[in-house]
């Protein structure tokens, strides 16, 4: 049997992540879940948001179910999340953003890939005051991880035989910094001639996203680009309640949805767990766990074509009647 480390987070996370396991429960794959706790519930007791053991039981098993964990605004402690991808290296955040059936959205055949570097950028948490009117954050761009991240993007796209990648970037404005993210794109993208490429500032992506997102396959990007455009991306295929996510590094792997807490549905047994369960299927995936994988999709879909919904999609379905609606299909 295999183990794989369980974070539930908080907010929606619990109920959202209590659908998913169940879930994967009824598919008859059986998982040793490894459940860790995180974020502001553990600081009294812990001291941190983000326990030595968390990551320890991530390096042990290569293989973790992340539900959303709450990060203070403007105040308090560093997001968990980005602490956890840096320390364990987590360099590509995968964001796959295809139709889902019967989901009514202006576009049909959306289907592409947004892959954020996750490493570093503004993301890197070098801020301070310069003084009382002033402060300062720094925007890291090194080669090494920028190579990383275009030659994954490469590779993605041969192994899941997609034709384009188009690079995006503010390298008109930012030109030594996404200058060099620029370059290494090219150096990179030289290797892989069968490959079509494309380079667009981030500013002109979001104009033709939303005017017309089919013409686009796989997109690599610095972090806070990635992270802005893949909420867009979401909204395009029926919004955050089914973009999935996946933190990819050499060592191990973080399977998560694109959206946060959601703190004014917490408890209300409102959430849409397709996120994450579309999360834990790409999870099941990586796992050669394909027969189970494919068992939960068919489901999901069934799920959709069957008009189930969650009051996100226009639904009045709550979290754990869709959960069931989704065991039920299952064949
Ligand atoms: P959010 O993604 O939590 O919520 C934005 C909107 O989408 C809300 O109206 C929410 O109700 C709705 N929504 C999100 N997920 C949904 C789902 N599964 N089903 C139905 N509706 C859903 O973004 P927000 O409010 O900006 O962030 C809340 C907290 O989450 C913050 O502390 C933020 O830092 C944290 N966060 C954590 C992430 C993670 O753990 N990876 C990622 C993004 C945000």
């Amino acid at each position: 049997m295999k183990t794989v480390t369980l974070i539930n987070g908080d907010g929606i996370g619990p109920e959202i992540s209590d659908a998913v396991v169940r879930i994967i429960e009824a598919s008859g794959l059986q998982i040793n879940w490894d459940i860790q706790t995180a974020g502001t519930d553990v600081i009294a007791e812990e001291g941190t948001p983000l326990p030595a053991r968390v990551l320890e039981s991530i390096k042990i098993n290569k293989v973790a179910l992340k539900a959303p964990i709450t990060t203070p605004i403007g105040m308090g402690f560093r997001s968990v999340n980005v602490q956890l991808r840096k320390a364990l290296d987590l360099y590509a955040n995968v964001r796959p953003c295809k139709n889902l059936p019967n989901i009514k959205t202006r576009y049909d055949d959306v289907d592409l890939v947004v892959i954020r570097e996750n490493t570093e950028d503004l993301y890197a948490g070098l801020e301070h005051k310069i003084d009382e009117n002033t402060a300062e954050s720094i925007k890291i761009i090194t080669r090494k991880a920028s190579e990383r991240i275009c030659r994954y993007a490469f590779e993605y796209a041969v192994k899941h035989k997609r034709k384009e990648v188009c690079c995006v970037t503010k390298a008109n404005i930012c030109k030594l910094s996404d200058g060099l993210f620029l370059e290494c794109f090219r150096n990179v993208g030289a290797e892989y001639p069968k490959i079509k490429q494309k380079e667009l500032l981030v500013d002109n992506l979001c104009l033709q996203l939303v005017q017309d997102p089919t013409v686009f396959d796989v997109l690599v990007m610095p972090n806070l680009y990635g992270d802005i455009v893949s909420d867009l991306t979401a909204g395009l295929i029926g919004g955050l309640g089914v973009a999935q996510g996946a933190n990819i590094g050499k060592y191990g792997a973080v399977f998560e949805p694109v959206h946060g807490s959601a703190p004014d549905i917490k408890g209300k047994n409102k959430a849409n767990p397709t996120a994450l369960l579309l999360s834990a299927i790409d999870m099941l995936r990586y796992l050669d766990e394909d027969k189970y994988a494919n068992k939960i999709e068919k489901a999901l879909y069934k799920t959709f074509e069957g008009g189930c919904f969650t009051e996100d999609l226009g639904g009045k379905m709550k979290t754990t009647e869709f959960r069931d609606a989704v065991i039920m299909n299952m064949e």
